[in-house]
């Protein structure tokens, strides 16, 4: 499949999905949101596909926010449109993604780039990453889901923190903050993410999509998260994976999951 604004490649059940409008330092345009849309929906149909890695093109920028050309005319309608339809499309579409999603932030992750990154199931960054959510500086507010998700992850505090001033801050306040998982240098962050897919590969993929409905539930409203993982847990003793997973192990060998 060819994208204007992604590469999209698959290598050993690894997909790679990076953002490519370097000269803009990938910022999500209407196209581009559509494209990884599509990108993502062939991927949870592909077998193959097992662990993406999210990253943007260049040295400079994961994804330095939503296009600002594209929505400064907007009015209050067209606006409430654009973040609904973007969180529908892209951002709560990544953060229940069936198979697990790494951001590898690579450079700037602002605006729309870190509610990107942050609807992805983990982020690993490169020490030149700069994060942050200026939304207030251009007289709005985030609204791909950065209001309620950043909270989850650096506490409410810190949130209102960042959003309040709009500044950026590095990736190692960002480690810190529990707002990503690990730091690398530049030239090491993909080969990194490698190394945590190979690590998640060894695994059910059937289990991993079943703990991933199990932890977002804990972040929908309404909904017993506790519940929902007894559920699950139920679930997971009907498949084959189960059967593999627990007969390799009685039997002192690797387990090799049906759907590998
Ligand atoms: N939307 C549209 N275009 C963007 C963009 C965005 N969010 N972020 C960067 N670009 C474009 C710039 O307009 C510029 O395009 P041009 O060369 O055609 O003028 C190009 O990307 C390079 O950016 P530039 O600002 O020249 O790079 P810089 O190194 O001086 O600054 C940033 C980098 C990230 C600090 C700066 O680009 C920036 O503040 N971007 C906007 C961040 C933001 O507010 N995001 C939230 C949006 S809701």
């Amino acid at each position: 499949m060819d994208y204007k604004n992604l590469i999209v490649e698959i290598d050993e059940n690894i997909l790679y999905v990076t953002i490519n409008r370097p000269s803009k330092l990938n910022a999500l345009n209407k196209d581009t949101i559509a494209e990884l849309h599509e990108a993502f929906a062939d991927a949870k149909e592909d077998e193959e596909t097992k662990v993406i890695i999210l990253t943007g093109s260049g040295e400079k920028a994961f994804v330095a926010g939503a296009d600002i050309s594209e929505f400064s005319d907007f009015s209050p309608e067209e606006g409430k449109q654009l973040a609904a339809e973007g969180q529908a499309k892209l951002f709560d579409y990544v953060a229940n993604f069936p198979k697990p999603v790494i951001a590898a932030i690579n450079g700037f992750a602002l605006g729309g780039g870190l509610e990107l990154a942050m609807s992805a199931h983990f982020r690993i960054a490169s020490d030149n990453a700069k994060m942050g959510l200026p939304e207030v500086s251009l007289g709005v507010i985030p609204g791909y889901g950065g209001t309620q998700r950043l909270p989850q992850l650096v506490g409410k505090g810190r949130a209102m923190e960042m959003i309040m001033t709009a500044g950026m801050i590095d990736a190692n306040q960002a480690l810190r903050y529990n707002l990503i998982n690990h730091v690398t240098a530049q030239d090491e962050l993909i080969e990194f993410a490698e190394g945590m897919a190979a690590k998640i590969l060894k695994n059910s993929s059937v289990a991993i999509s079943a703990a991933i409905r199990a932890i977002n539930a804990n972040y929908e409203a309404g909904v017993n998260g506790f519940e929902t993982e007894i559920e699950e847990f139920g679930r997971c003793f009907g498949t084959e994976d189960f059967e593999e997973g627990t007969s390799a192990f009685l039997s002192k060998r690797k387990a090799d999951f049906p759907g590998r």
